[in-house]
């Protein structure tokens, strides 16, 4: 258990903007930060995150949270680890109150995984600096490709000696499990009951999740023997999915969200001499063919990708029609090619940097003119094939999410294709009608406020009174720790106020009588709850109930305010009216219920002594509603 005090003080010190920043790309936009959701796709920004409350809030999806709460939404984190994840980011010491010995047991499987992962790539490395054939042949290997010690630190290459089991036998006398090491492919385990390394031999690369944990290997070999596969991967596990990795993302993020761009290359050995060239914006999807998955990863940090392609024109036709795939995530894509075979990594070591970065500049062109002037040249003057080029890219352009893009380029192309801009526009138009019949609608988020995902959700089955419900527990939660004025004597606290005044109130949301129910606990200990008690609150359902019900479109974005010319009249400028307004919204409401079922009651009695009693109560129930009514019509404009 880690220290009440601890997590105070990481709560404290966390900053939401920047925990979040880590991982989505931020844009200011009036008192808060918006940008792409991590936790859904999305193509315009409905994540909200505001420094001045500390949470982040999804007005697509509907998460939202405190720092903690966002890392373990996003890193899948339980609670404790999101908190030694953020407390590690700020270099705050953990204080637990019990420390556990058996850290490595203990320790849920995936953690293992992670830890075994780990602990290769540490051997590997080691091996490769300290021991006499690692210094030859790992770190010679490296060498002789011209590849600098700070590059070969920065990602943890290592050596796996040419041995059965050097890995496996060092891992066990360590104390590490080889179930765990089987788990994640490290070892193998073959018919006859033999278990042995899979990396024999080779230099390694680890592959870290973009946050920054091993998660498998790359292994390359040394012999030049075509008859052994150049390169062994680990293979896919609970921790690695080929598909939703980047190599070298890792490294990459903070370059990639800084200069708004990311190169994407072919291998390994690309990254590490573009990264050595200076030039940090760059991943690799490691030998697979590019997923969607990969594509959205990059479009959490930057919208514009640039793809240095081997110089082979074989190989670059017949990935055009995959590239197609990032246009349609609304990225923009360009393109450079290399001349004479190489590919960035050979490009960089024959000519240097310098060179390579003018070629980079020189030669980088907008993916749909690159594709244009390839398919082009293979027509030559052929009509049939020109009017399937045309064909395609017309296709390409219509998957541009965007239309004043697509439009623009609908254009260029026309010049370059040497065909009237309005029959590539009907052309376009024929495609987008067609798509759009496929498609079923889906609710898209523009610059309409973005609708309550959770209210829509009680939509349905909702119980008459849940937006009265909920909006006296939006009041208790913001305002109930400040003062307000009841008649003109004294400033008493609102939320024991509000408390009180609900004692006959029974909830219909089971969620918030819990919430009330805490309340008046906490106050019963003396404590009045604040708002971040709420929002901190380590059961997740209150905690992202106070998050949403404090991260109204309202709070968050006053930016459609003004964009729409509308002006709020700010609720905490008159709290009495404010907090009474919802008291007595609920009460009307709760009455109303009560004097329909009495109804009921009187319809369905058939002893006239008790429907005169029940007619009474009716009576007095209606005095009652007529009592609220006058108040809320005189005193109460809402
Ligand atoms: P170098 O030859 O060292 O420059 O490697 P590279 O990283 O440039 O590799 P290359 O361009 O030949 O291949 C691109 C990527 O494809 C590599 O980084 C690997 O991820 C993958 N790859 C290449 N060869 C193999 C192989 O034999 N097996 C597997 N599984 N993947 C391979
Ligand atoms: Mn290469």
């Amino acid at each position: 258990m880690i220290k009440k005090e601890t997590i105070d003080k990481i709560l404290e010190t966390a900053l939401i903007e920047e925990v979040v920043g880590d991982f989505v790309h931020l844009k200011k936009r009036g008192s808060s930060l918006t940008g792409l959701c991590p936790f859904h796709n999305e193509k315009s920004p409905s994540f909200h995150v505001s420094p001045a409350k500390g949470i982040f809030k999804c007005f697509g999806c509907g998460k939202g949270g405190d720092s903690v709460h966002f890392i373990m939404e996003h890193e899948k984190y339980s609670y404790p680890e999101a908190l030694k994840y953020v407390a590690n980011k700020y270099n705050i010491e953990v204080e637990e109150t019990e420390v556990t010995p058996e850290f490595k047991q203990a320790q849920d499987r995936r953690e293992s995984l992670y830890i075994v992962s780990n602990y290769a790539a540490s051997f590997f490395e080691d091996r490769m600096w300290n021991s006499e054939d690692g210094k030859t042949i790992g770190l010679g290997y490296f060498k002789e490709r011209g590849f600098r010690d700070d590059i070969i630190k920065k990602f943890q290459l290592g050596y796996s000696p040419d041995d059965w089991s050097a890995l496996l036998d060092g891992a066990v006398k360590d104390g590490y499990q080889q179930e765990f090491l089987e788990e994640v492919g490290l070892v193998i385990k073959n018919d006859q009951g033999r278990v042995y390394d899979r990396f024999r031999g080779r230099v390694m690369f680890p592959i870290h999740s973009f946050t920054g944990r091993i998660i498998g290997f790359g292994g390359r070999t040394l012999k030049t023997d075509k008859a052994v596969p150049k390169y062994v991967n680990s293979p896919e596990s609970v921790i690695y999915h080929k598909s939703n990795v980047l190599y070298g993302l890792f490294q990459a993020k903070k370059a990639i969200r800084d200069l708004d761009n990311c190169y994407l290359v072919e291998g390994y050995a690309d990254v590490l001499s573009v990264q050595q060239a200076g030039v940090e914006n760059v991943v690799s999807s490691s030998g697979t063919s590019l997923t969607t998955e990969q594509i959205r990863l990059i479009g959490r940090f930057t919208k514009s990708v640039t793809i240095l392609y081997d110089g082979d024109a074989a190989g670059i036709k017949a990935s055009l029609r995959g590239l197609d795939m990032i246009l349609e995530e609304g990225l923009d894509v360009r393109v450079v090619s290399f001349p004479d075979g190489h590919d960035p990594d050979s490009y960089i070591q024959k000519l240097g940097a310098a060179a390579f970065k003018t070629h980079i500049d020189k030669n980088k062109k907008d993916f749909i003119f690159y594709k244009t002037e390839i398919l082009l040249k293979d027509a030559e003057n052929d009509p049939i094939k020109k009017a399937g080029v045309i064909r395609e890219v017309v296709e390409s352009i219509a998957k541009i999410p965007d239309a004043i893009k697509a439009s623009v380029f609908l254009r260029e192309c026309s010049t370059l294709l040497q065909m009237e801009e309005r029959i590539l526009i009907s052309e376009l138009n024929k495609m987008r009608l067609s798509k759009i019949k496929k498609e079923t609608p889906r609710p898209h988020f523009d610059d309409s406020p973005p609708p309550d995902v959770e209210a829509m959700m009680y939509e349905t089955p909702v119980a008459s009174d849940e937006y009265q419900e909920r909006d006296m527990l939006r009041v208790l939660l913001m305002y109930g720790d400040r003062m307000a004025n009841w008649d003109d004597t004294t400033d008493t606290y609102i939320g024991p106020y509000i408390v009180l005044h609900l004692d006959d109130v029974v909830f219909s949301n089971a969620l918030y009588a819990k919430v009330v129910k805490y309340y008046k606990e906490e106050l019963e200990q003396g404590r009045l709850p604040k708002e971040k008690d709420f929002i901190q609150h380590q059961d997740r359902e209150i905690s992202s109930l106070a998050v949403s019900l404090i991260s109204t479109p309202y709070i968050l974005s006053e930016n459609w305010y003004n964009m729409h010319n509308i002006t709020v009249p700010d609720e905490t400028e008159k709290l009495h009216g404010t907090v009474m307004g919802a008291i007595f919204h609920l009460k009307k409401k709760k009455i109303g219920s009560i004097i329909a079922a009495k109804q009921e009651a009187i319809k369905a009695e058939k002893d006239q002594d008790n429907v005169m009693i029940l007619m009474k109560e009716y009576l007095d129930l209606k005095e009652v509603e007529k009592y609220i009514s006058n108040y809320l019509g005189s005193v109460i404009i809402k």
